[in-house]
């Protein structure tokens, strides 16, 4: 069986956030089961790195016509852990300052889907499967299915679109449907939604199978709390949506064999995490006191992460408690400076770290007790799988992956049920009461040790899901 992945940023080439993370593990764990060819085709941003540009090979130089414009297109490959990655190459559009965010975002994935669809035919590769993912290779279905269909070898191609984050979809005025995306008057219904063209829209009713990123979130997108406006859209497909929960990668987040932080640990050996937190609190300037639970937050900083209710809760539990409180992360102007102004009052317990940093994340990962995620809506999270890999509990608000993921703690005959602390409803005071029962958990030696092995023995590695994606793709024939 041969798959396409058709997205925006993999990791290790150039990532921004989740999408990242997925697109630089699935396919390799998909491409681990049997008679499974995996490829991914993605943007060579000015990002990727020297190193990976030199394992290169020059696959194919074409032009791609879009509208009125021809565009030079090159078309390069590497392979890594048994996947082949394909990118496409057009500096004018991928030599840029950020990923994306870019005045002409809709021209440029436009090229991008485009030039996806051309590559199969020059590559002599034609999937059985194309799976787009996120808003940005939306237009890659619509493509094949309405400019692609006829020609030899696209016939047959079935289709998946993943949806990462339905706050994203794409949005465009109908004045560019000719000039930058293309497509004729024919496909103007096809395109609309609300009088504006919707790229994931059309995705969702095109594509042979919709996949979200837990099972919990496909259930909330057909809800109009959480679908941005789509729901509607969705409970029409209802029958093609699925949600499949995420994994991590095992081998990069490993706490055992982690290179970058101090003192490495398994579950078997968890008493060295300790290690990490007095070296963290050496980096970052803290009172160095094993006897402190730190808590840890790492997040883009936006309104639906939940960060307002951290910062709400932020000064009744730093009065009261004696606790550290580490934040990582930037975003909205707001909470940056709401942040810094908390580190400001308590210098001695709190650190506002407004950054993005891998590395950072993995230190803090290691040393932290007590993980907060409080997000108002979440399709799948990965960052509450990572904590618990590295030991660190997690406070999670149910919702999506998170709600899929983490199973409130309770106790039964002396013995751990859950690995983590939750709470339903998106209220401040429901974060308070979980975040003190955790610490409270904590200050008892031995319940946190069950707590924290079982946390850390929770399975978030790709295997199980990797295998649903499989029989997904094999549904399709
Ligand atoms: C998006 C979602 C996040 C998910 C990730 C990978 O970033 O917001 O919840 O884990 O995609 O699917």
């Amino acid at each position: 069986m041969k798959i396409l992945f058709v997205g925006a940023e993999a990791m290790p080439f150039a990532a921004t956030g989740g999408l990242g993370d997925v697109l630089g593990s699935l396919p390799t764990a998909l491409a681990a089961l049997p008679d499974t060819d995996v490829r991914v085709i993605l943007p060579l941003y000015g990002q990727v790195a020297d190193q990976w540009r030199a394992e290169m090979h020059d696959e194919a130089v074409f032009t791609v016509r879009l509208a009125w414009r021809e565009q030079y297109c090159g078309v390069k490959s590497l392979v890594r852990d048994g996947v082949t990655y394909y990118f496409i190459d057009n500096e004018q559009y991928f030599k840029r300052g950020t990923l994306y965010g870019e005045f002409d975002d809709g021209e440029r994935f436009a090229f991008f889907s485009m030039a996806a669809m051309v590559a199969l035919e020059k590559l002599g590769f034609y999937p059985d499967v194309l799976h787009a993912h996120d808003w940005q290779a939306a237009l890659s279905v619509v493509y094949l299915n309405c400019l692609f269909r006829d020609r030899p070898g696209y016939g047959a191609i079935r289709t998946v679109f993943t949806i990462h984050n339905i706050e994203y979809q794409g949005k465009y005025s109908f004045a560019i449907l000719g000039d930058v995306f293309a497509l004729d008057e024919r496909c103007h219904a096809l395109m609309d939604f609300g009088g504006c063209i919707n790229l994931m829209k059309a995705a969702i009713v095109l594509a042979d199978t919709v996949s979200t990123v837990s099972p919990r979130y496909a259930e909330e997108i057909c809800t109009p709390e959480y679908a941005h406006g789509l729901d509607g859209v969705l409970r029409d497909n209802r029958h093609k949506l699925c949600g499949i929960l995420n994994g991590i990668d095992y081998a990069y987040y490993n706490p055992a064999t982690d290179k970058g932080i101090a003192a490495p640990y398994s579950w078997r050996t968890r008493a060295r995490k300790g290690g990490n937190k007095e070296a963290l609190q050496q980096e970052l300037g803290l009172p160095v006191r094993a006897d402190v639970p730190l808590l840890a937050v790492i997040s883009r900083l936006a309104a639906h992460k939940g960060v307002d209710l951290i910062a709400d809760i932020a000064d009744r539990l730093l009065a009261t408690q004696d606790v550290q409180l580490v934040v990582l992360g930037k975003g909205e102007g707001v909470y940056e400076d709401f942040f810094a102004s908390l580190e400001a009052r308590y210098p001695e317990k709190v650190r506002a770290l407004l950054c993005y940093d891998r590395e950072l994340a993995k230190r803090i990962y290691a040393a932290t007790d007590i993980f907060l995620m409080p997000s108002k809506s979440e399709p799948c999270g990965l960052s509450q799988m990572i904590a618990s890999r590295y030991g660190a509990v997690p406070v999670v608000r149910e919702t999506g992956g998170l709600f899929d993921s983490i199973k409130g703690y309770w106790e039964k005959a002396g013995r751990v049920m859950g690995n983590g602390f939750t709470f339903a409803n998106y209220r401040s005071d429901e974060l308070l009461e979980r975040t003190e029962a955790a610490l409270c958990v904590w200050r008892d030696p031995e319940r946190r040790d069950k707590l924290v092995s079982k946390v850390m023995r929770t399975d978030f590695s790709w295997g199980r899901s990797a295998q649903s994606y499989r029989e997904m793709y094999e549904k399709l024939k």
